[in-house]
């Protein structure tokens, strides 16, 4: 199994492949390929059907968390720390944290931070807790950022940024997300900070890529965002079974009676 000090020592090297995953079912065909898995609040909308990640709850992701450490052997396991679990204080932090690692089975938390965060990072940290800080486009941030928009252009967004990253990285953080930033910024991001970075809608020069394994498999329809690539699209395969399986049923055809 992956560990935290493995994934750092990726820095610069192997690029580090990371996927999300919800589901046993779904962590038992893709953990074999990947580095680490996220269980990402992204689950709100790809697998509840909510209009943003804001009102996903802590027992609903620890929920999936355990369903996925029971189907892993190989990748690192990072949870998301969902909306208003981790905020208001380190030690609110800490609570959600510890429960999504003791009864969830991550390895790590993932925080969507902006610099108010970093002495909540380096609480955790150093009580054992290793964090994941996500930066750029926090879907958390959706109502403060004015929707799901990309970050860092320009040179003082860009500046901005890099500061972030670098107090994540020195608060503790043992790799840093970057959602929804523009490419240039990403690449100054990466090369100023010492633990990786996996990009997402960022740039080829992250450290590593994140993708949502749904949208790679074709089956988040015209939600798939404009930067993720479809590899096999799985939708018509499924509306295909199920629909061969209600004319079966219909006709008669299934069961066939022994
Ligand atoms: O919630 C999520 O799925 C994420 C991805 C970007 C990994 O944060």
């Amino acid at each position: 199994m992956l560990t935290v000090p493995n994934i750092r020592r990726m820095k610069g090297g192997d690029k580090i492949v990371s996927l999300t995953a919800y589901s046993a079912w779904m962590t038992r065909l893709i953990d074999s390929v990947t580095d680490v898995l996220i269980v990402g609040d992204s689950m709100a909308m790809v697998e509840y059907g909510m209009s943003s990640t804001l009102g996903l709850s802590l027992d609903t992701i620890i929920g999936h968390c355990a369903a996925v450490n029971r189907a892993r052997q190989r990748a690192l396991l990072v949870c998301d720390l969902p909306f208003a679990s981790f905020e208001r204080s380190p030690q609110q932090a800490y609570e959600s944290a510890a429960r999504v690692i003791a009864e969830g089975g991550a390895d790590a938390v993932k925080l969507e931070c902006n610099e108010a965060m970093a002495e909540t990072v380096g609480f955790l940290v150093q009580r054992g807790i290793p964090v994941m800080s996500h930066i750029g486009l926090m879907p958390q941030h959706l109502n403060v950022q004015g929707g799901f928009k990309r970050q860092g252009k320009g040179k003082t967004a860009s500046r901005e940024l890099v500061e972030q990253a670098k107090t994540m990285a020195h608060a503790g953080a043992f790799s840093l997300l970057l959602e929804g930033v523009y490419s240039e910024t990403a690449d100054l991001v990466t090369q100023s900070v010492t633990v990786p970075t996996i990009g997402i809608g960022a740039s080829q020069g992250c450290d590593g890529q994140v993708l949502v394994t749904e949208d790679i498999l074709g089956l988040t329809g015209n939600n798939i965002p404009g930067f993720a690539r479809v590899y096999q699209n799985l939708k018509p395969d499924i509306e295909d079974a199920a629909a061969q399986f209600a004319q079966d049923v219909r006709q008669g055809a299934f069961p066939k009676d022994a």
